[in-house]
């Protein structure tokens, strides 16, 4: 390798991006400059960014005298067509093409040669070369009839899923392969495994596989109610500033939804208001972990023990969450509803939930009801619906859960510089006491001004979203309650900003986003 490579050592393995494209090697002696094997960078990215580049600049890892390791040049870019290389020493492997279409060797070819695969992310796959180029502040690139590289607004997304995914694409590409190689689509091995596992990995004695979170919470209290625990019309309190599905979750099943206003320092329910919310009719809390942040207090674990009230945690949003570093969110209370939407962060690739449990009855109790009210074929105890997690979802969700832990530090990481870099005393950032406690499922910031400052974000090409715009008791669908007043809420669902936020966020989105803020005025 010639020593100019060492003078362009400029990526920060800090973040790994993949598509499916890959580069075959067979060098046994490469150490990675990065915890796993998969390191990329690939030569149209530094062009674009307008880093000194040659053929062989790009460096992703060392060998074991020390020589940096270069791979995947740029011989010339002409129209969208590049001709690639990619080497390692003297070996030079070439393909054609851009983007995704590039390939070194063939899978075939590389295959038969006995070649070690290595993941190749490829960030020039066209979109991703727009938001760089952009990014990097160069503004006449060639259009020609056929390929046009650059528009003038460049997006860093709030969340782009295809890069979560890409994270992990082989392993979840092998869980879907296996399921349709298998001939057998719902409840079968792959529910039972992710079952397991996922108890295990929240530490609770049963899981149970549902079709959604929002079906999770219904099932709980559904049950509870089967079981004469509760009775319909009986009280469960909940936050007031939550996502409508854990109120849904309530008045699905004829219970009456009493709300509690969250804390305006940590966002989740503030625990000094929820006994005197407490009724001769009140049977259990909802707690809701917010934003990924563990809602679970001692002094509500005290109160629902007092009370003999069951403590229900909707743990949506902070999967791989622990209060006070030991116990994870979802094995805190007396029964919990996951949601693995795809955006959470334990992700489905479409709908899918879980209830979590150490009691049996209630977790024997959803499994019947989520299958039609059956828990033997053909013989119906209750009148149920069809909700059950379908062999694929779980499969998808057994290899990401693999990664949870990994995924959430690397989160963790976008916060930790979100909170230590943004600077603008217009803006109040989220407080961080305990970072076990935290998953950031969602990043949000107040500010009084907050429609300005998302505008402004816009126009500079910075997807926010708002978590959430209107408060559960402003909704058309509870119109009765329209008149009442929850001012903390009200503030939140007002000010609340949700800034860009992913496991696979880049380093330089993460810049921009911070530098936009602080430069608003
Ligand atoms: C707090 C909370 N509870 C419940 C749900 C419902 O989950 P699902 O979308 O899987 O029905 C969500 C989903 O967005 C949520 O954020």
């Amino acid at each position: 390798m010639s020593s100019s490579c060492r003078e362009v050592v400029l990526v920060p393995f800090d973040r790994i991006f993949l598509e499916r494209s890959f580069l075959w090697l067979n060098d046994p002696e490469i150490r990675f400059l990065t915890d796993t094997p998969v390191v990329t960078r690939d030569a149209q990215e530094a062009w674009f960014a307008g880093l000194p580049t040659r053929d062989d600049y790009a460096v992703w890892g060392v060998r074991a005298d020390g020589e940096p390791v270069g791979v995947c040049g740029i011989k010339r870019i002409c129209g969208g067509e590049g001709e690639y290389f990619g080497y390692l020493g003297e070996k030079a492997y070439w393909g054609r093409g851009v983007g995704r279409r590039m390939m070194a060797l063939t899978e075939a070819e590389a295959r038969a040669r006995g070649l070690k695969r290595l993941r190749l992310t490829v960030l020039n796959a066209n979109e991703r070369a727009l938001g760089l180029y952009g990014r990097c502040g160069y503004h006449s690139v060639r259009s020609d009839e056929k390929y046009t590289y650059m528009s003038k607004s460049v997006m860093i997304p709030y969340c782009s899923l295809k890069e979560i995914t890409a994270l992990h694409a082989d392993e979840i590409h092998e869980a879907v392969d296996r399921v349709v190689d298998s001939g057998w689509y719902l409840q079968g091995m792959e529910n039972k495994r992710f079952e397991q596992e996922y108890a295990d990995y929240i530490g609770t004695k049963y899981c149970v596989g549902v079709a959604n979170g929002l079906d999770a919470l219904i099932w709980i209290l559904r049950a509870y109610l089967e079981m004469g625990v509760m009775q319909k019309g009986d009280e469960v309190i909940v936050p007031a500033n939550t996502y409508i599905a854990s109120i849904l979750a309530i008045t699905e099943n004829g219970l009456t939804p009493v709300l509690v206003e969250p804390d305006i320092e940590t966002l989740e329910i503030d625990d000094r208001l929820i006994e005197q919310a407490i009724t001769p009719r009140t049977k259990a809390v909802m707690i809701v972990h917010l934003y990924g942040r563990c809602a679970y207090t001692d002094k509500i674990g005290d109160i629902c023990r007092k009370h003999g009230l069951k403590l229900i945690e909707d743990n949506a949003q902070a999967h791989g969450c622990r209060f006070q570093g030991g116990k994870r969110t979802g094995s805190l209370g007396d029964a919990a509803g996951h949601s693995f939407y795809p955006g959470k962060n334990l992700g489905a690739f479409g709908d899918g939930g879980a209830v979590t449990t150490d009691d049996e009855e209630l977790a024997n109790v959803v499994r019947t009801l989520a299958n039609y009210g059956s828990s033997k074929k053909y013989v119906f105890d209750y009148c149920g619906r069809n909700s059950r997690l379908d062999e694929i979802q779980a499969a998808v969700l057994s290899a990401k859960l693999k990664h949870l832990d990994e995924d959430n530090e690397l989160r963790r990481q976008v916060a930790r510089y979100y909170l230590e870099h943004i600077d603008n005393p217009a803006i109040t950032l989220p407080q961080v006491p305990d970072w076990d406690a935290n998953v950031f499922h969602i990043f949000p910031i107040l500010c009084d001004r907050r429609d300005e400052l998302q505008q402004y974000l816009k126009d500079n090409g910075v997807q926010t979203l708002i978590h959430y715009p209107i408060p559960p008791h402003k909704q058309k669908c509870y119109a009765d309650w329209n008149g009442w007043s929850f001012p903390v809420s009200e503030k939140i669902h007002r000010e609340e900003l949700s800034l860009p936020f992913s496991p696979a966020l880049t380093a330089d989105e993460i810049r921009t986003v911070v530098d936009l803020i602080n430069r608003w005025k």
